[in-house]
């Protein structure tokens, strides 16, 4: 019931209704969700609150956030890490930079997926860095990775680093063992180190998949950066506290210089909020998992029923790609929004024919924009 609740976030100056205030167009973008937060978090932000003094907190001593991580990475997924292999970041995207600032020297290059997340696709210029891009391929109705072309990059001598992103975003495969395997073998025979950015990783809605974090195997816990934070799963991105995992004391010792005097501190609230979705949230969080298989299904199904779209069904987040080349126009964008449905434009995501819904909402809203896509 709760997730059905719908809020008026007209007045929060949040990113994902600003963008279309003031218009018609029902903004289904930006990757937070339209859920409140379960009750645990909001009142350890009040109780943290009411204590009134907000001075500096650092992380790495904040030992009830840590030992929240490191129990829930148990829990959901086997991996039994240290605590001091955490170094907690302001955001995800703030980390795989400074990764490529840790792991590459200006004018080496760095293997990433296409379609993808616009700043991961942005990070190695951001960073003096060259692209080397992996297609995304279409196998038997899922989303995979071409791993013949990321062996040919990974073969480039100037190629040190692949930032991966599992649970793949926009397209919401799920990396299988086999795969891992695959890109481990290709990095360790390569010399390239893997930054994978796992923000989604808490939202597979498959019940026979696992979510396999790349610093749990073998072959790339020591060459390897794990990316993960509760923002996506428990709606709290606006917090800012994500963290990495680093086994390995001269990796962790090179991101944390790379990092030093530019990435501040993960505020006080995001580790506070952090810790009560790890550890006193579980119910909130299957629930939310139920109620978003059942928006996939219900979306999947209308979207394949609109003329002109198309889309496969994703194993994990809250996020539909959906295929508008058959709608035959030159901008799908433009004709979602004509429609009154605001996605995020699959050019941001290099792949212009498509549109990527956000499906993290009230079903009441999903309803709403079904109507409006399939109204003349
Ligand atoms: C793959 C991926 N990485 C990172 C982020 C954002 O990370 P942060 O807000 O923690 O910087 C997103 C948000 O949509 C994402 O989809």
């Amino acid at each position: 019931m709760q997730f059905d609740h719908t809020h008026d976030r007209s007045s929060t100056y949040a990113f994902k209704w600003e963008k279309y205030k003031g218009t018609d167009i029902l903004p289904m973008w930006v990757a937070d969700t339209e859920f409140r937060c379960a009750e645990p978090i909001i009142e350890s932000l009040h109780a943290r609150v009411e204590h009134g003094l907000l001075g500096y907190t650092l992380p790495a001593q904040y030992t009830p956030a840590n030992l929240a991580v490191a129990s829930w990475l148990g829990r959901r997924y086997g991996w039994q890490i240290d605590p001091q292999w955490l170094v907690w970041t302001p955001g995800v995207v703030p980390a795989f930079n400074v990764a490529c600032k840790a792991y590459c020297r200006k004018g080496d290059k760095v293997i990433v997926q296409s379609p993808n997340y616009p700043p991961l696709l942005a990070a190695p210029a951001l960073n003096g860095l060259h692209r080397l891009m992996v297609d995304t391929l279409c196998i038997d109705d899922r989303w995979t990775l071409d791993f013949e072309q990321l062996e040919r990059h990974a073969s480039d001598p100037d190629c040190k680093l692949m930032i991966l992103c599992n649970p793949m975003n926009p397209v919401g495969s799920v990396l299988r063992q086999q795969e891992l395997d695959r890109i481990a073998d290709i990095c360790v025979r390569h010399n390239v180190l893997l930054c994978s950015d796992e923000i989604h990783c808490d939202l597979i809605l498959d019940d026979k998949l696992q979510h396999l974090p790349a610093g749990a195997h073998s072959a790339l816990a020591e060459r390897s950066v794990t990316l993960m934070a509760a923002s996506k799963t428990f709606n709290i991105a606006g917090l800012g506290a994500s963290f990495a995992i680093i086994p390995d004391q001269d990796m962790r010792k090179r991101f944390t210089s790379a990092a030093a005097g530019i990435v501040p501190w993960v505020n006080v609230l995001g580790l506070v909020a952090t810790e009560a979705a790890f550890t006193q949230c579980d119910d909130w969080y299957e629930s939310q998992l139920v109620y978003l298989r059942d928006n996939r299904d219900y979306l999947v199904q209308q979207i394949n029923s609109i003329d002109g779209l198309s889309t496969l069904s994703p194993e994990a987040t809250f996020l539909l790609w959906v295929d508008g080349s058959a709608l035959q126009t030159e901008n799908v964008q433009s004709w979602f929004e004509s429609k009154g449905v605001g996605p995020s434009p699959g050019a941001d995501f290099g792949a212009r024919q498509f549109a990527r819904i956000n499906f993290g909402c009230p079903k009441s809203m999903l309803e709403q924009a079904v109507q409006l896509l399939q109204a003349k």
